[in-house]
């Protein structure tokens, strides 16, 4: 068997073809990284941030010729493609500091003679699984704090994108990662299950972080719970974008068509439903369907809004969406739905849609409570778009269908942004800014069904990839009992002023 990867955009143009592993070729490349774990450990934290800097250094050195191999291999616009390394090198530059802190504290005991720490331990070595439309930026919020910390870690990357996964780990080489401290192995689901199976059971592996969707995410909570481990899960969303009346409907309608089209709506931040005030409804619904009707959507490599479908089963699945159109729903934002062909064209494409695997941009009006199109994470240039009459019930659309990755308001009012971001259960929310895009340093990760409440990026990560040790210390030369052997000073009980 084989694995190969075409340009999405010029199916024609092979990048990179290489004979898929077996399970055992996995569970060995989990065992070289389990391994190589207790010396990389060994190394000071400080030297090993040095690594992440020199690292970092040839992501920037690097960035170009990096961002042109992501436009090629998964067909994500150049502009976009740039900002996803630099979403790396954002990431290098938060944890080379990081290896002269990995705080840990000083405890005051409550024996004399006696001190208290905690000291951050590495877990040992992560499987990491990414998916295909961040193939830098998302494996880099993994593999660099988790080497950072002393762990080292075995990574799955997506099969779409093979040849980027191979150029990130000769730059995490060349930067001083030892071989065997990073194994990167690109393999099919199936094999990768059944591997992750064996690798648990043998304690190969201690930590497993997953990028992908909620159905594997929740394969992996189950078996990683079985081995009483808690994975970093980083799911879907259905991210709802909440316009009240006082909106500053430029901003809606810029923020609505980055968010819902932006990666050809493949971000697992991508805007899912556009909730709408009575009162202005039909202005934004107007402005936002013309701002769809003239995007610019084709050759990645050009100024467009997006480019191809990551592969064709993306397309596929984005047709297999369309079909959760229902007749109470109209679509708008294009010349066609569905793939774009010369029979089925887009107005002001750019290049040949035959060559690649191009799709329209759809907006399904009508969006309510009970629809497929209300509670499925589609994937694609879909944007669902639906109408409310007070907060409270923007709200409740924006939570019922449970997932809670990412959210959007869009108001001057501080009572409605506080009260939103009180009651909305996202683990991120933005104000008056796209639903995708988060900074690099801040908390990632979402709630219910898009995540169990791991999070990625910042400080916030340190507890993926660090356990705490508690360490006590008594010099007082003898035993002396915690709880039982405690000074206890007198008090007056019944004193009153
Ligand atoms: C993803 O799609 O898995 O916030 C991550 C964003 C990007 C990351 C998306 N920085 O949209």
């Amino acid at each position: 068997m084989q694995i190969m990867s075409l340009n999405p955009a010029d199916t024609s143009d092979v990048v990179l073809t290489l004979d898929a592993p077996s399970v055992a070729d996995v569970v060995d490349a989990a065992r070289r990284a389990h391994n190589a774990q207790s010396e990389w450990a060994k190394v000071p934290a400080p030297a090993r941030g040095r690594v992440i800097a020199a690292v970092g250094r040839l992501m920037e050195a690097n960035k170009e010729s990096l961002a042109a191999l992501v436009t090629r291999e998964i067909g994500k616009t150049y502009a976009e493609a740039l900002g996803e390394v630099q979403e790396v090198i954002d990431t290098c530059d938060f944890f080379l500091g990081e290896g002269r802190r990995l705080y840990g504290q000083t405890v005051p005991s409550e024996m004399p003679d006696k001190q208290l720490f905690t000291f951050r331990a590495p877990v040992g070595t992560a499987f990491i699984i990414t998916a295909g439309n961040f193939p830098t930026a998302v494996p880099s919020w993994y593999i660099v704090p988790a080497l950072l910390c002393g762990n080292s870690v075995v990574w799955k990357p997506a099969e779409v994108s093979p040849a980027i996964s191979h150029a990130m780990t000769s730059i995490f080489h060349a930067g001083g990662v030892p071989e065997d401290v990073l194994v990167t192995i690109v393999a099919d689901g199936a094999t990768t299950g059944a591997a992750l199976e064996q690798v648990l059971e043998q304690r190969l592996v201690q930590k497993v972080g997953f990028t992908g969707s909620t159905a594997v995410g929740r394969a992996i909570g189950e078996l990683t719970g079985r081995h009483l481990q808690s994975a970093c899960l980083e799911l879907g969303g259905k991210n709802p974008m909440v316009v009240m009346p006082d909106a500053n409907i430029d901003l809606v309608v810029e923020g609505a068509l980055f968010a819902g089209f932006g990666t050809s709506g493949q971000r697992c931040t991508s805007l899912g439903t556009l909730w709408v005030h009575d009162d202005v409804y039909d202005e934004v619904k107007a402005r936002f369907v013309r701002a769809v009707e003239n995007a610019v959507v084709g050759d990645p490599r050009q100024d467009v809004l997006y480019g191809p479908m990551i592969s064709q089963a993306y397309l596929e699945a984005h047709e297999r969406n369309l079909e959760l159109v229902q007749p109470h729903h109209s679509t708008h934002g294009s010349t066609g739905i569905g793939r774009i062909t010369s029979a089925n064209p887009r107005n002001g494409f750019v290049g040949d849609p035959e060559a690649g695997w191009f799709a329209h941009p759809t907006i399904v009006e009508g969006i309510r409570p009970g629809d497929a199109l209300y509670d499925t994470e589609t994937f694609g240039p879909l944007v669902g778009l639906g109408r409310f009459s007070s907060l409270d019930e923007a709200i409740e659309l924006a939570n019922g269908h449970g997932y809670g990755l990412s959210s959007a308001i869009y108001t001057n009012n501080p009572e409605w942004v506080w009260k939103f971001r009180a009651q909305v259960s996202s683990g991120m929310v933005s104000v008056n800014n796209s639903t995708s895009g988060a900074e690099a340093h801040l908390p990632f990760g979402g709630n219910g069904r898009s995540g169990n409440g791991s999070r990625q990026s910042g400080v916030w990560v340190l507890d993926q990839f660090t356990r705490w040790q508690a360490v006590n210390w008594d010099y007082s030369g003898r035993l002396q009992k915690a709880q039982m052997d405690v000074m206890e000073l007198p008090s007056d009980p019944e004193f009153r002023l």
